[in-house]
């Protein structure tokens, strides 16, 4: 089938997180699962023309706004890893042509105009290039305006007249809240369609998301934990409701890893590859971070575990959780503590504390950095991640693949992929707590560190982790039969 995925973010031309990974990911599992794929995403200013060879064409886009036209010239490259994956990026200057993604800490004030000109600009780009797809596959807020753009405008036109349109959630906590009087005409509705109660309508702004709920064909989530918390408790931000109403036409799928870019017997990011029958490589892994980071050999002889975590620095990933407990951790066992972060102003300041404090058992590197997210995971022995709430996570599916032991919180995609070991069954591949305080946290910790010296059971723990499948082609042959239900909804 044709699809048409779009998205803010699509590894490894703009990532900001796990969507970026996903939306880099799923093309590549459908193009070998025998599908025509495109992306459609926007040039933004930060990414590396030169390094994934963007080739700038003449094919210019018009694409109505309100009562006029504006234009997206087409830039367009291969994505990497597949035969004829096309990615179309839209340039235009008044829009994207800037740094970010979505405009560090508050959003850009225009992120309305920005996103739904994307949303627009999908169709307008399908028709130029003569591709009609079966599937619009959305994510997230961001092109969430795709879906009721195909349901009024498009759809009974003869070009998208068979098109289904598939709206993917990766986090309900992002909604798009726009002023509806630049919103609505900017997407080409009319004010008349914006009233207490109407699709569009949510406490007095429009609200992308469930516009998108509404209007999709059929609705995703990223792992089947959150898709029962975001129907049935507050996880739902409010839209619950709207959930339920869309019934059996919302569902979660778990996300996977792309294993050509996250496995350890591939990755050449580390320094050095491995393997579940191999584990030699982790300890290189290990004693090269720990000497890129300028600890001296004799301060590494005595065996501690690593704590690894790499992370956006919000409330979401539990940073409070662990404010509250490193100190009183990193003084009372034997570990390092190594993290790649950024985010919030007042927990970056407090990792640089810790680092400051702790020396060379406290690893912090506050920024962006793919090469080094790579070896954290390799390096690391444990990989922390308490989060208040998860859609899926991909940090701690990557730590498994790593030989690397998660401790995650009970919660959303955390939920279905990390299990408590067992010492009897030796079932289990990593430490879980369930309450959201740093007791309960401190404790999970504790069994991992326990474990880690107990070196026939952490082999147990680590194999369990590595030998299990979260391969995206798993994700993406369930989104293809999800797509398959979507064209059946379509009226003949
Ligand atoms: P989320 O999308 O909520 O941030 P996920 O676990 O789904 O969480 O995905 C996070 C992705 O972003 C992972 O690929 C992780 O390695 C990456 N990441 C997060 N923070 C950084 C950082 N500071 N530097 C490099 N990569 C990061
Ligand atoms: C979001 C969620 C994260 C999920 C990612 C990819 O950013 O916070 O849990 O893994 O999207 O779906």
């Amino acid at each position: 089938m044709n699809i048409l995925l779009t998205s803010a973010e699509v590894f490894p031309f703009a990532k900001v997180g796990g969507l970026g990974d996903v939306c880099g990911a799923l093309p590549k599992d459908w193009e070998k699962l025998g599908h025509n794929v495109i992306i459609v995403m926007p040039k933004y200013a930060n990414i590396d023309v030169h390094k994934w060879n963007l080739q700038r064409t003449d094919i210019i886009v018009p694409v109505p706004m309100d009562w006029w036209t504006e234009y997206a010239r087409l830039w367009k490259a291969t994505l990497p890893g597949t035969n004829n994956v096309q990615v179309y990026f839209l340039e235009n200057a008044d829009y994207y042509d800037r740094w970010g993604v979505y405009g560090n800490p508050d959003g850009f004030g225009d992120n309305d105009r920005r996103f739904i000109f994307l949303s627009r600009a999908v169709f307008e780009t399908a028709k130029t290039l003569g591709f009609r797809p079966d599937i619009i596959f959305a994510n997230d807020y961001h092109t969430a305006f795709t879906m009721p753009m195909l349901k009024i405008h498009y759809r009974m036109t003869e070009f998208f007249g068979r098109t289904a349109g598939v709206y993917a959630i990766h986090n309900m906590v992002f909604q798009g809240q726009f002023d509806p009087r630049r919103a609505m005409p900017f997407a080409g509705f009319g004010m008349n369609e914006f009233y207490q109660g109407s699709w569009f309508e949510s406490h007095g702004v429009v609200n992308s998301m469930q516009i998108g709920l509404w209007f999709a064909d059929k609705i995703t989530t990223v792992s089947p934990r959150y898709a029962s918390e975001v129907r049935y408790t507050k996880e739902g931000y409010g839209l619950q409701s709207i959930i339920n109403a869309r019934g059996g036409d919302f569902l979660g799928i778990l996300n996977g890893v792309d294993y050509s870019v996250w496995n350890p017997e591939v990755d050449d990011k580390i320094y050095a590859n491995y393997s579940v029958n191999d584990l030699h490589g982790k300890l290189t892994n290990k004693y090269n971070f720990l000497k890129d980071w300028g600890v001296h050999e004799n301060d590494m002889k005595q065996d501690m575990p690593i704590i690894g975590m790499v992370s956006r620095l919000t409330d979401q990933k539990g940073i409070p959780l662990i404010e509250n407990a490193l100190e009183r951790i990193l003084q009372q066992y034997p570990v390092r503590f190594a993290l790649v972060g950024s985010g919030a102003d007042q927990y970056e300041d407090y990792f640089r504390y810790i680092r400051q404090k702790f020396g060379d058992r406290a690893l912090v590197y506050i920024g962006y950095n793919d090469n080094l997210s790579h070896r954290v995971e390799a390096a690391s022995d444990i990989y922390l991640m308490p989060s208040l709430f998860e859609p899926c996570g991909l940090n701690q599916m990557y730590s498994l693949k790593y030989g690397t032991v998660p401790v995650v919180r009970n919660v959303g995609g955390l939920a279905d992929t990390v299990h408590e070991y067992d010492y009897s069954s030796r079932e289990g591949n990593g430490f879980v707590f369930d309450d959201y305080n740093a007791g309960e946290m401190g404790y999970a910790l504790h069994r991992a560190i326990e474990a880690y010296f107990n070196k026939d059971h952490w082999m147990s723990v680590i194999r369990n982790g590595m030998m299990a499948n979260h391969s995206s082609l798993l994700s993406a042959q369930r989104y293809i039969d999800v797509f398959y239900w979507a064209l059946e909804k379509i009226p003949y």
